[in-house]
């Protein structure tokens, strides 16, 4: 095997020891030096206390937001280390006063919970959700978002630029500099994209970027941020119900917020699983190298798609111009939550998809449910045979 792919998998226990993890969009498995990192502060914490703890290691926790900044080509003063990736989309929504009639633009992609906020804003608030139109071949037409922009009253651009349900890859940057010209504020959720994939936000031209720490980052469950823009900040954008973290309070009626994306968080958290999040950010940067990790998961994942595409039942639901280390595939007759059961008991982990998790996407393949195999660089082309070779054998036992 090759060297670095040796490392990588004695860095991963649960690989080494033979378990076939293909759930990297659901929650990769988090490399030793996060699972220390988070260990050894969790024990700082119970042998000098919590808050001792933290001042202990203010160092480590400096460091963790800069390593974190890297990973989307910030800098720490724009980082908000928040629960999740749909706490920093709800975050940062709060930031606008939406008003009846407001427009905001997204896609036919973009993540469930996205969604259900957008719905929840257009009962509470009026604001009008527009989906711009998708291209033939898939994902969305930025040509159609330059329209709606001319148009409508648009007062967020929101995009996600993975969709949990499929391989797409949105053209975000393209996104972004529509949005840019039009001087409407840009969402990005980034969610599977972290860790997956080289981000630059400068390249994005987003205003807010939402993104998780266990996926593709590897990073502990329970932890994520918010990349807040220098631009943002400036024009004061803020949440809607700031805490002491994010503002000082100066007087009976008078606060003064955070210079920084601080003002996004919350004066409690997890600094075990921030540290488990700076550590899996150092370890895709500096281990292993996020074009290698592209690379590598992207070429297993093409390996999936085509052999999946041989079996027959399996229909590959993935379209789009630029795909991803996601897979998905519906499987005739057969539940996909009922077959990842399966898998796992042969010892292989992927995850299902439904319908009413992506009910645009999914109606328009005319699809109920798919299985999703996601893998991720520290993966062997074995494994990824393995998987398929499990769903052929699963699909010929129906005949
Ligand atoms: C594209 C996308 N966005 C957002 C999320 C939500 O992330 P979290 O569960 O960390 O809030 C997910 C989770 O699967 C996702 O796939």
């Amino acid at each position: 095997m090759d060297p670095q792919l040796n490392r990588w998998r004695a860095d991963t226990p649960a690989a080494a020891a033979g378990l076939v993890h293909l759930n990297n969009a659901g929650a990769s498995l988090m490399p030793r030096p996060v699972q220390d990192a988070i260990a050894d502060h969790l024990k700082r914490e119970a042998m000098h206390g919590g808050y001792e703890a933290a001042d202990d290691a203010a160092d480590a926790i400096a460091a963790a937001y800069v390593d974190v900044a890297r990973v989307v080509g910030a800098e720490a003063r724009n980082i908000a280390v928040v629960e999740n990736a749909t706490v920093a989309v709800s975050l940062a929504l709060s930031a606008f006063d939406f008003v009846a009639g407001d427009v905001i633009l997204t896609t036919r992609n973009d993540y469930i919970s996205n969604q259900l906020m957008y719905l929840s804003l257009a009962k509470r608030r009026g604001v009008e959700i527009v989906r711009a139109a998708d291209l033939p071949e898939g994902g969305v037409d930025p040509e159609s978002v330059r329209e709606i922009l001319g148009k409508r009253r648009v007062a967020l651009v929101a995009l996600t630029w993975v969709p949990t349900n499929s391989g797409l890859v949105q053209p975000a940057e393209e996104v972004g500099r529509i949005a840019e010209e039009a001087g409407v504020p840009y969402l990005v959720d980034a969610c599977q994209a972290v860790g997956q994939m080289p981000i630059d936000v400068a390249r994005l031209r987003c205003d807010f970027l939402a993104a998780t720490a266990r996926k593709f980052l590897r990073g502990p469950r329970g932890v994520g941020f918010l990349y807040v823009s220098d631009r943002a900040l400036r024009d004061g954008r803020a949440p809607l119900y700031v805490d002491m973290r994010g503002a000082d309070w100066l007087e009976a009626d008078e606060y003064r917020l955070a210079d920084s994306a601080r003002r996004f968080e919350n004066w409690e958290f997890a600094y075990a699983l921030l540290l488990g999040m700076g550590a899996g950010a150092r370890y895709a940067l500096d281990d292993v190298g996020l074009d290698e990790a592209c690379r590598r998961a992207r070429a297993l994942a093409a390996r999936a798609r085509e052999k999946l595409a041989d079996v027959d039942g399996i229909r590959v639901l993935d379209r789009g111009p630029e795909l991803c280390a996601i897979v998905t595939a519906e499987l005739a007759g057969i539940d996909a939550g009922d077959a990842v059961r399966e898998l796992r008991e042969w010892g292989i982990n992927t995850s299902a998809t439904r319908r009413d998790w992506a009910v645009l996407d999914m109606d328009d393949k005319r699809a109920r449910t798919a299985v999703r195999i996601s893998p991720h660089y520290f993966n062997t082309e074995r494994e990824v045979d393995t998987a398929v070779a499990a769903l052929a054998a699963m699909m010929d036992g129906r005949r």
